[in-house]
């Protein structure tokens, strides 16, 4: 028998078996805790309808697992973290039982069976609604929380709306939604983790259930907030930290950080919806070098394949591709590739004969090969669920790593079909376990990003570029993710901002959207807007739709031309801050794209809807977005000191400015404190930068930390030790670079050190010893510590900028104030 079926008929005999007890026309809560069981750092506990797992996983993390008969298999594709071995204390009296780690508690009310969690002091964070508590109508499964005063709601992946969620609800089923609206839900991915905040407090709850499922933050109800599935576990992690980021720290922990991606991919890469023949790949890329337009990358869309079949190419389009890609190489362009997952149906087409033969593609109940239609027609689906469906996809990725392909960018994997109706009944292997479509629908990408990720790393020996489109929590282990076909529209551009906030608190780090918007063609002030933020997001790529007009940088006019080199020429200057950031997402999770909730989660300000898109990029650079039809915007700062990034003017916290709007600038502001790494200008990142690492340093009143990170950017030698590593700090009496760790050498022999906000320098200690005298010079006229986007530099008398020469093979520097 084939096992996919076991599911199947598993639920067919706990259909008839249960008799009415779970029939859709009840709800049937838990009811009350009948046995309880303990073992270290776990409580099993039977209740009159269901059974409850309840495990330690971390001092800060307690997971409830429960279902109507005893929990089976523990499977899940995103959690591959094991419990830690901690020592939790477990007490047991007639009403309850209470589980005590050193940061959280969890209480379980025996009558009804209810869970409430506190910190170690005895706080409240979270609590079932005792009414309603954990029920079930048929197998629709649902947790029901207590709202708790002024909660907020955050995160969730990529999901539409404000940056509070508080009063709305959303569904998690991975869609294809072209040209969506910019509060349309669901859009293409799934993360069923959110962070709730009350009272000064923050957790997290990750729902790790796969079937389609539905959160609800007190929409139209004022009582509780929920989260359940069409089937499978209640299957939940609670988790506490003191802050936000200490949730996606360990939110992270739980389900896996990325890797460091290749530098090139942190360049600008350039994109749309076809570029073909080879010859037009090649001149938008010469287009840019002459126009000295830095870029990275180029991205081959659906028309580079034969008749839209994955792993061909089309002979007359493309007849060299190993030609095309070295030629381009030469130029300092990385060219990436789609791959949808859709494998025509056609006799004599290679991997359609071998994905047959191999039996690889997902089937129907009967056996039958389940057949959808996407752009090559008819097609089968490998199923990624499954190591077979996996390693067949990996064995065909080798033509384009032989061809010199850099990147992978998975699309339509929802999976989308025209008519995006794929019937229940279709089965996947679900790594042995079985499942139907409803359980594999949200994981389906998931797996495919995996298959790709190792394909691509073991027949490279290199990092390669990962995109998806979809994906389920966990995705972050393998690839980037965009936002889908967002519309050329003002409020998208904002929205798409929201959307990549929200990716970065659910564990997402890299992360884009499409710059200029898919569908449409935006004004000229809206495209000039959108690559000036494109510049301070973690994936910066312009792509446009296949009957749009063209929308490379120069087609916009002279002006706009310009605004976007320069925009696209501080990415560059600033890729050592960039990659910095990158390394510090693949330690902690911290993402690259910072909402203010991260920091300034108890500041009630920064959740006005006026704000809520403002963002930290990285940890210095507050950068606020504004439609480009306006010409006066409102800004609010959060507690600190802040620097105008042009000017250096500095403002004070907490309070809001209205500023006036340009074409030509961001408002992009400096936190006080900040040190800011940054390189000359290169035009691609296969090109060396001069011999000078440029620190900048902000004065501000709180201390900071940041570590300054460099590897080759390219080889996974990095996990052998084979990096730089240097801890930079700052408190108001001195800046201290520790000795640098790990076998890399730095780019840079040399550190200019360029001090804003400061009147003075008392010493320098190099390696203990004091230098003097210390040459000090007022440096106004160097291109990479001002940044002036009209292409001048400020005057002296309108900033208070100190430059000092350092060597960077110095161990230890100690600057005092
Ligand atoms: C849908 C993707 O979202 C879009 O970016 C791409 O250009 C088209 N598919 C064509 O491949």
């Amino acid at each position: 028998m084939d096992k996919r079926i076991l599911p199947v008929i598993a639920a067919l005999c706990w259909l008839v078996c249960s008799g009415n007890a779970f029939a859709q026309n009840k709800v049937v809560n838990a009811g009350d805790v009948k046995k309880v069981e303990t073992a270290k750092g776990q409580v099993k506990i039977v209740t009159t309808n269901a059974f409850a797992d309840i495990t330690v996983y971390d001092e800060g993390m307690i997971r409830v697992r429960m279902d109507k008969q005893e929990p089976g298999d523990d499977f899940s594709y995103a959690v591959i973290a094991k419990p830690s071995a901690i020592t939790a204390n477990i007490k047991e009296d007639a009403g309850s039982i209470t589980i005590t780690t050193s940061l959280l508690q969890a209480r379980i009310s025996k009558k009804p069976f209810s869970v409430a969690f506190y910190t170690a002091d005895g706080r409240l964070l979270n609590e079932d609604e005792k009414g309603l508590t954990t029920s079930w109508v048929g197998t629709v499964v649902t947790t029901y929380k207590k709202l708790q005063e002024g909660e907020r709601f955050l995160g969730l992946g990529e999901k539409n709306g404000n940056l509070d969620r508080a009063g709305t609800a959303y569904t998690n089923w991975n869609s294809d939604v072209f040209g969506y609206r910019a509060d349309q839900d669901p859009l293409y991915s799934t993360i069923p983790f959110y962070i709730g905040v009350h009272h000064g407090l923050n957790y997290g709850i990750f729902f790790d259930n796969s079937y389609q499922s539905d959160f609800n933050f007190g929409a139209s109800n004022n009582r509780f907030s929920s989260f359940g599935a069409r089937g499978g576990e209640m299957n939940y992690y609670f988790i506490y930290a003191p802050d936000v980021a200490g949730l996606i720290k360990a939110y992270t922990g739980l389900t896996g950080r990325m890797h460091m991606p290749p530098l090139w991919s942190l360049g600008y890469q350039q994109n749309r919806y076809s570029y073909y023949p080879d010859t037009e790949v090649l001149r938008i890329a010469q287009t840019l070098r002459e126009k000295k337009i830095p870029a990275d990358g180029i991205t081959l869309d659906i028309h580079y394949m034969d008749a839209y079949k994955l792993f061909t190419w089309n002979k007359e389009r493309f007849p060299d591709p190993a030609g095309m890609t070295a030629k381009l190489a030469g130029m300092g362009f990385k060219v990436t590739v789609i791959n949808d997952p859709g494998i025509k149906v056609e006799k004599g087409y290679e991997s359609y004969e071998n994905g047959v033969k191999e039996n690889v593609f997902i089937k129907y109940a009967d056996g039958e090969l389940y057949a959808g239609q996407v752009w090559p027609g008819w097609c089968h689906f490998a199923d990624f669920t499954g190591e077979r469906g996996r390693n067949w996809w990996k064995a065909q990725m080798k033509g384009y790593v032989n061809n010199g392909v850099a990147g992978f960018w998975n699309d339509m994997n929802e999976i989308a079909t025209w008519g995006q109706k794929m019937p229940d009944n279709v089965l996947f292997d679900f790594e042995g376990h079985g499942a139907t479509h409803q359980q594999a629908h949200n994981v389906y990408a998931l797996e495919m990003n995996r298959a790709s990720y190792e394909g691509a790393r073991s027949l490279m020996n290199k990092r390669p570029f990962l995109l998806t489109r979809a994906g389920y929590a966990g995705l972050q282990r393998y690839t980037a993710i965009w936002t889908g076909d967002n519309r050329s529209e003002d409020d998208h551009m904002l929205a798409g901002v929201r959307l990549l906030n929200s990716l970065g608190l659910s564990g997402v780090a890299f992360t884009g959207m499409d710059i200029g918007g898919f569908t449409g063609n935006p004004t000229v002030p809206l495209y000039a807007r959108w690559m000036q933020i494109g510049a301070f997001i973690p994936y910066y790529r312009n792509h446009t739709a296949v009957n749009t007009k063209s929308a490379e940088p120069w087609t916009f006019g002279e002006e706009v031309m310009e605004v976007s080199r320069n925009y696209i020429n501080l990415r560059y200057r600033l890729l050592p801050y960039i990659y910095s950031a990158f390394y510090e997402a693949s330690a902690t999770g911290m993402p690259v794209m910072r909402t203010l909730a991260i920091d300034y989660t108890n500041d009630q300000k920064i959740y006005n809807t006026r704000y809520q898109q403002e963002y930290l990029f990285g940890p210095a650079f507050l950068v606020a977005p504004f439609e480009s039809t306006k010409e006066y915007g409102e800004v609010y700062f959060p507690g600190g000191k802040w620097y105008d990034l042009y000017t250096d003017e500095l403002q004070e916290g907490q309070q809001s400015r209205v500023i006036p709007l340009n074409l030509h600038k961001l408002p992009v502001y400096v936190k006080g404190g900040s040190i800011v790494t940054m390189q000359t200008l290169v035009q691609s990142t296969s090109e060396r930068p001069a011999d000078t690492l440029f620190v900048h340093l902000y004065r501000g009143d709180s201390s900071n930390t940041v570590t300054y990170y460099e590897d080759d950017g390219e080889t996974y030698d990095y996990e052998k030790g084979v990096y730089y590593k240097r801890i930079i700090s700052y408190d108001k009496q001195q800046l201290v670079f520790e000795k640098p760790l790990g076998n890399y050498t730095s780019k840079f022999g040399n550190i200019k050190l360029i001090l804003h906000g400061f009147d003075g320098l008392r010493q320098v200690k190099v390696n203990g010893s004091v230098q003097l005298p210390v040459s000090l010079s007022i440096n106004f006229l160097d291109p990479v510590s001002r940044f002036d986007p009209q292409g001048g530099y400020t005057a002296p008398d309108m900033c208070n900028v100190l430059a000092v020469a350092l060597k960077n093979s110095a161990d230890r520097i100690v600057l005092e104030f």
